[in-house]
């Protein structure tokens, strides 16, 4: 009989890491919703000591779904303390507790010589600490979850010693993460075979995989490791994640369902959900999907060659191997135009995996009136804008009042902003080379920024076709090191840009409250 394999979805946690992505509270509920609808069976909410919004978060999440939520945590109780105290109103929650156990992380992350002088006595501490922490753990919730990070690059010998161990210590599942996507499906697959024979009592827990994409080979490892024995699979949607990204899951849900034959196991992920979930993820987080990426990319179904449009016309599978409507792919909806109502609008909502209260939809309907006013037709990627931009404007500080810019092809861009924050008015302006770049200066202005943030990286795009598109500007300021990214939308891309602008000076005022928050964690120390 086909097994069943669990799928752990960490987008809200580790693929909030992605550099540039970043998510509202309110956001992250929204996404867990449509995972839970998605049919994941576990979701990773957050690291709840990192930060307040981190641990709340966490809890918001925790009170909102049927899936398990998980939080992570250092090998220490402190960090443990948070997960628990976040989720403690929740009936089953799961602790994900992590420490490195490669050569390199042993001997760099805990060099000191506290945890012992030499790298027999440092792995010996390692397994001593974890067992504590999965103990610890196992107090408050019987389902814990341990992972020795940077497992692909950890010694088999000593890797079998860690799982033996933290599994009687009490772990219920055992997480062996590839953490710098350094090792290949081969490697990687004689690794989980070797843990599944070698490891005594490894009856006792769930091996899981957990992949990232450094070489390109997250979900091949992922795969394979299923093909030894691995029953969860920890993955994001649209693959996003620290550096290169994480397996994703939407590409190994559907390897498993279009080559059942290879494997013979099975997810309980509704199918149909993962466009919607994709989509909703890419709006919230600003991270636009490649055109060409694997299951959820706009080419995915799109054949553009004579000779395959003629085979797809005459039968589907001649150059298709899965049906678009299996992952809910449907053409783009005309939703309504500028006479229709609420009742309709939530309507749409609603299948597009939207929840909308009373209140959300009457901001919504606000902005749906005055976009349908200015084009006639109104589509299902609008309104994921629209309800991804009213998302970051219910929790945004600097709110975007007035803006006025003259320009022309012989005078100097000028412009004119007013910012409003709760308690102040901002106004200032300022002249640039172009009508984006004068905004920006009066912006600056107007809010006494005098430190540098360096805009690297700035992108219009049409999200549906004609003259009167939206567009949505997504760009990237570098501050000492950091991205704030910030996405902005309006028929108007100057507009567009000045939204985008102020959303990430927002990320970093966020940024700059946590880090002024002494419960919070150095941004370096996050995993
Ligand atoms: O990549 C990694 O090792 C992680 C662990 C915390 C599981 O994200
Ligand atoms: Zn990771």
């Amino acid at each position: 009989m086909s097994e069943k394999v669990i799928v752990f979805d960490t987008t809200l946690r580790d693929g909030e890491q992605s550099p540039g992505a970043s998510l509202t509270i309110k956001e992250k509920v929204e996404i867990a919703r449509q995972l839970d609808k998605l049919g994941v069976d576990v979701i990773e909410a957050g690291f709840p000591v990192s930060s307040p919004t981190q641990f709340e978060s966490v809890r918001r999440v925790g009170g909102e779904v049927a899936a398990t939520v998980a939080g992570l945590a250092r090998a220490l109780e402190s960090d443990i303390d948070a997960v628990r105290k976040a989720l403690e109103n929740v009936e089953h929650y799961r602790i994900h507790t992590f420490m490195g156990t490669s050569d390199i992380h042993i001997t760099q992350k805990f060099a000191s010589d506290r945890y012992g002088k030499t790298l027999g006595a440092k792995r010996k501490k390692i397994i001593e600490m974890a067992c504590h922490a999965v103990a610890y753990a196992k107090t408050f919730t019987p389902d814990v979850e341990f992972s020795p990070e940077d497992a692909g690059r950890t010694d088999i010998e000593y890797l079998i010693d860690v799982v033996e161990a933290v599994i009687a210590a009490g772990a219920t599942t055992v997480n062996i993460p590839d953490t710098t996507g350094y090792t290949f499906p081969t490697e990687f697959g004689k690794k989980i075979a070797a843990l599944r024979e070698r490891v005594s009592n490894i009856n006792h827990a769930v091996i899981s995989v957990h992949c990232h994409n450094d070489l390109g080979l997250a979900v091949a490892n992922s795969l394979t490791a299923i093909s030894n024995g691995a029953r969860q699979v920890e993955c994001t949607i649209n693959g996003i994640g620290e550096r290169a990204g994480n397996a994703s899951l939407e590409e190994i849900v559907m390897a498993l369902k279009v080559r059942p034959e290879l494997w013979d196991c099975h997810t309980d992920i509704k199918t149909a959900e993962i466009m919607n979930t994709s989509r909703m993820v890419s709006a919230y987080t600003g991270m636009l999907v490649q055109p060409n990426k694997a299951i959820v990319g706009e080419n995915a179904f799109a054949h553009e060659s004579g000779i395959h449009q003629d085979g797809v016309l005459k039968n589907r599978s001649t150059y298709e191997i899965m049906n678009p409507d299996s992952i809910g792919m449907t053409e783009s909806k005309i939703v309504l135009g500028r006479h229709s109502g609420r009742a309709g609008l939530k309507a749409r909502l609603k299948s597009l995996g939207y929840h909308v209260d009373k209140e959300r939809l009457n901001a919504v309907y606000k902005e749906f009136v005055i976009l349908a006013d200015k084009k006639k037709e109104v589509f299902d990627e609008d309104l994921r804008a629209i309800m991804g931009e009213l998302m970051e404007a219910e929790e945004a500080f600097y709110k975007l009042d007035y803006l006025h810019v003259n320009l022309g092809t012989t005078t100097i861009p000028v412009a004119i902003v007013r910012i409003q924050t709760p308690d102040k008015v901002y106004e200032d302006s300022a002249t640039g080379d172009g009508p984006v770049a004068a905004c920006f200066r009066a912006i600056a202005r107007a809010l006494g920024i005098r430190q540098q943030f360096n805009l690297e990286y700035y992108q219009v795009r049409s999200i549906t076709k004609g003259k009167s598109a939206l567009g949505e500007v997504t760009l990237r300021l570098h501050h000492n090191g950091d991205i704030y990214a910030g996405r902005g939308i309006s028929t108007d891309t100057i507009e567009a840009s000045v939204k985008a602008y102020l959303e990430a000076l927002n990320q970093h005022r966020k940024m700059v409250e946590m880090e002024q928050n002494p419960g919070s964690i150095k941004v370096e120390e996050r995993v």
